[in-house]
């Protein structure tokens, strides 16, 4: 069997997943997996978390299906979501983009969505401290796990520099991501209410 090569893109919510993989899906000719719309289209969905203003998906069904999918494609895959990084077996994985964004920048992504106040700093929580990037380390070798900051860049030139990474082999001038050291991290939680 010859899998196609399969490019992972998660991230912390607002990052810009979808509109990234959807321009480089265009450009690689490669299909596009957004698994949130995937798994309500296929039936993947078990549960409707209103609490935490999520969907419980079922992983299991979801992953052998995404599977499949790639297993029978003669196109890149490019699977994305915010766990797609725990969802695609380590093997099959070309290269996984964790796709960073400035916590300050994000905030008002998220609110602009409606979200809680509860799932929008829940969601900041997890960008300042590299939750993603610490779960993809753990499951995908470092080697195959690349930090892409979005900040202060169009999604074309995002979508551009990944091309470029993928076709050519440029590497992104990218260090590990880390928010905790900015000042305007510090100014972001001062400005967290405490009730929550
Ligand atoms: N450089 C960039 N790359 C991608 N998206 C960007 C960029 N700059 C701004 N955006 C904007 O960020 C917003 C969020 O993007 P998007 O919906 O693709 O995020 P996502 O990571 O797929 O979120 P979710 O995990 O909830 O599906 C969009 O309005 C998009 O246009
Ligand atoms: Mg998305």
């Amino acid at each position: 069997m010859t899998i196609p090569p399969v490019y992972v893109v998660t991230g912390t919510p607002g990052t810009g997943k979808t509109t990234v993989s959807t321009i480089l899906s265009e450009r690689l000719g490669a299909r596009h997996i957004e698994l949130s719309k995937f798994s309500i289209e296929k039936g993947y969905v078990t549960e409707d978390d209103v609490k935490r203003d999520t969907k419980v998906v079922d992983m299991d069904a979801l992953g052998s299906a995404v599977r499949d999918i790639i297993e029978k494609s003669a196109l890149p895959v490019i699977v994305d979501g915010h766990y797609a990084h725990d969802l695609v077996d380590e093997p099959l994985i070309s290269c996984l983009f964790v796709f960073r964004r400035q916590p300050w920048d994000l905030k008002g992504v998220l609110e602009t969505r409606h979200y809680s106040n509860e799932k929008v700093w829940e969601n900041l929580e997890a960008e300042i401290m590299g939750v993603i990037t610490g779960e993809a380390l753990e499951l995908i070798p470092s080697s195959k796990v690349i930090e892409v900051d979005i900040s202060g860049q169009s999604s074309d030139e995002t979508a551009e520099q990944i091309y470029d990474l993928i076709e050519g082999g440029v590497a992104l001038d990218k260090p590990i991501i880390d928010w905790v050291t900015y000042p305007e991290t510090l100014r972001l939680l001062l400005s967290r209410p405490c009730t929550l």
